[in-house]
């Protein structure tokens, strides 16, 4: 049967195999800001620092495929900067469209430094 989904596809998720890699140290990402993480193999991940939190989630949002790195945060809700989709980073869930939740990181800091495990 033919599908009618037109959401894009996420084409840069890293695969997920459970390896631990380091991204950066604390001071490289400000409080309320979120930045684009870039995988030796192209693929790629949005990472947030809510109030010294940190979140890491896939960097595209399932509207039109946005990065969601770009968006604006607020506490732990990011509005994507194309359409105003919003994210609650720390769960994936889609607080604006129902079934259109994003994948969630576990995100570890050992002695300062950011680590993603995918
Ligand atoms: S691409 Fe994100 S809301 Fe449209």
């Amino acid at each position: 049967m033919k599908s009618f989904d037109k959401r894009p596809i996420n084409l840069k998720k890293p695969r997920r195999d459970g390896r631990l890699i380091t991204v950066g140290r604390v001071e490289d990402l400000p409080e309320g800001r979120g930045a684009t993480v870039e995988l030796m193999d192209g693929t790629e991940l949005a990472l947030y620092n809510v109030g010294g939190r940190f979140y890491a989630v896939e960097n595209f949002c399932p509207h039109k495929g946005a990065p969601l790195a770009d968006g604006f945060l607020h506490g732990r809700i990011v509005e994507c900067c194309l359409h105003g989709w919003r994210f609650d980073v720390g769960t994936g869930q889609c607080l604006t469209r129902p079934g259109c939740d994003i994948e969630t990181y576990e995100v570890v800091i050992e002695d300062g430094v950011i680590k993603i495990r995918l």
